[in-house]
């Protein structure tokens, strides 16, 4: 078997690579061989972990900082990684606003699409395009199992969920014929600072670990994933349900279980 190196080439970009799922595809693909382009807004962060894996690996690193909500600046970052031929993207960086859409900030609901879905398009764009010249490369979309339903009070945050699942699914048909392997990669419930924010506490929740291992064992072989048993049973079942159905679990999970974590 090919290692991801051989696959997709020296070079693997990862967005939202300062913490949580962004960092640990980082660390595991370091240690895979592969260099690696760091992108968020935290640079200490950044520097630290590139510094790291310089030094655990010896693999080059590059870090590239930027606010994925700000159209320009995700611009940019296909401009940074001009000199370099990225082989992995991982549009991984994402935030979850919580609470009643009507209630929420109106910017800040503009943000979470910013960052969930338009980064994902202008850098697949930016660097699929170069990919599909090589006749080589791999894309990972962080997708979630929330994307099989409409969650009211994550209302925004399912929907955006939502466009990373299909847009992966038919960015992968239209590159079929280009040795290109697209995966939508759905979890559950992981640790993560995002977790910690919205206050959300299940016991179901994975590790971050076993996440990325699933994703990178997988890449080449399916387009989808959904990473743990219950996972699966819930983002299959979603298929059978009405939709009416879906809405109303989904969104009293999240209601009961921010509910009890604050009191
Ligand atoms: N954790 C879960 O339960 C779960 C489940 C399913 C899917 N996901 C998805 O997994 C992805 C990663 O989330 P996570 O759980 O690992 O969360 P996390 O630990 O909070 O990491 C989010 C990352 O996104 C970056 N980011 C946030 N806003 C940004 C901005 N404006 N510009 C650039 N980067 C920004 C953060 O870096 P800076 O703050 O340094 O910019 C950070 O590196 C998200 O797309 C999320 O939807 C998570």
């Amino acid at each position: 078997m090919k290692s991801l190196k051989e696959a997709y080439g020296d070079w693997a970009l990862i967005t939202g690579a300062s913490s949580g799922i962004g960092e640990v595809f980082c660390r595991k693909l370091a240690a895979a061989g592969m260099n690696v382009v760091l992108v968020a807004r935290r640079k200490d962060r950044l520097d630290k972990i590139a510094k790291e894996l310089n030094d655990e690996h010896s693999i080059h690193t590059r870090v590239v900082c930027a606010d994925l909500s700000d159209e320009e600046e995700t611009k940019t970052v296909v401009g940074a990684v001009d000199d370099l031929e990225i082989g992995l993207l991982v549009n991984n960086a994402g935030i979850l606003n919580t609470g009643n859409f009507l209630d929420n900030d109106l910017e800040d609901e503009i943000r979470l699409i910013n960052i969930n879905c338009k980064s994902y398009i202008i850098l697949t764009h930016g660097l699929g395009n170069k990919m599909k010249e090589r006749n080589k490369g791999a894309l990972i979309f962080l997708s979630s199992l929330t994307a099989v339903s409409a969650i009211s009070r994550w209302a925004n945050y399912a929907a955006s969920k939502g466009f990373d699942l299909q847009f992966a699914e038919a960015i992968d048909a239209e590159l079929k014929d280009y040795n290109i392997d697209v995966m939508a990669l759905c979890p559950g419930l992981t640790h993560t600072e995002l977790v910690k924010i919205s206050k959300f506490n299940n016991p179901m929740t994975m590790n971050a670990d076993v996440v990325v291992d699933n994703a990178l064992n997988k890449l080449g072989k399916t387009n989808l994933l959904v990473p743990g048993l219950m996972n699966k049973i819930n983002f299959f079942s979603t298929r059978i349900n009405p939709r009416l159905l879906n809405t109303k679990i989904f969104s009293s999970v999240v209601k009961s279980t921010q509910e009890s974590n604050l009191k």
